[in-house]
């Protein structure tokens, strides 16, 4: 039986693709993609598509990809009933709440408000704080918001910590660790034990060496 994968698109692509290369799998369609968002692996029957993060999920949750790599970040935010399989090790950065230094929220009294491209992620956070704050979603470039007095603080993902440094941000509390994660459709699972399990068996022998 044929499998297909939905795969995240910009920042998570050239490790999937690297790591896909190395298990020998074939993604060589992927690296010439030109506008191309459906791609064939022409060694297995494995359809490859290339897609928004959040709709990685909705892809897989509705069965219409088997399998799918997603940031734990998106796994947060988006609610899904999907299976989490493998850690696969890459993508790796953390949730964190940072501030102006003048404007720790931790130390503020009054009305808090909070930017972010995570809601959900914020709510649950500060809900789990205890702390009462008004969350404001932001679509990208998180930093820019309290520099310009949207909000006091983000919460935001950070990599390298380059983007806050250059825009003179703090972290005042480190959330929770991300990497890329392997999902699967729980139906999918079940009727296609035998491919997926092989997908899964080839991919963990590389990312765990
Ligand atoms: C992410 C994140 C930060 C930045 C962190 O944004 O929201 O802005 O990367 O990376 P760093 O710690 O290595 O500097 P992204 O690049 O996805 O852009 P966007 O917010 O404009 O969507």
């Amino acid at each position: 039986m044929s499998i297909s994968i939905a795969l995240t698109k910009g920042r998570l692509e050239q490790e999937t693709i690297k790591i896909l290369d190395k298990a020998k799998f074939d993604p060589s369609e992927l690296k010439n993609k030109g506008r191309k968002l459906v791609f064939k692996d022409k060694t297995q029957d494995i359809d490859y598509f290339l897609v928004k993060a959040a709709d990685s999920i909705t892809y897989v949750e509705h069965g219409v990809a088997d399998l799918g790599v997603v940031g734990k970040d998106t796994i947060l935010e988006y609610d899904n009933n999907c299976y989490e399989v493998l850690d696969l090790g890459f993508g790796k950065c953390g949730f964190i709440v940072a501030s102006l230094p003048e404007n720790d929220i931790f130390k503020k009294v009054g009305h808090i408000k909070i930017g972010t491209k995570y809601p959900k992620v914020a709510k649950d956070y500060f809900k789990k704080k205890g702390m009462d704050v008004e969350v404001i979603k932001i679509e990208g470039s998180v930093e820019l918001a309290p520099i310009l007095g949207l909000c006091d603080g983000i919460v935001d993902i950070m990599e390298t910590g380059t983007t806050l440094k250059e825009n003179g941000l703090v972290v005042l509390d480190r959330i929770c660790e991300i990497s890329a994660r392997l999902i699967v459709n729980r139906a999918s699972f079940k009727m296609k034990q035998a491919e997926i399990g092989n997908f899964i068996e080839r991919i963990k022998e590389v990312i765990n060496n």
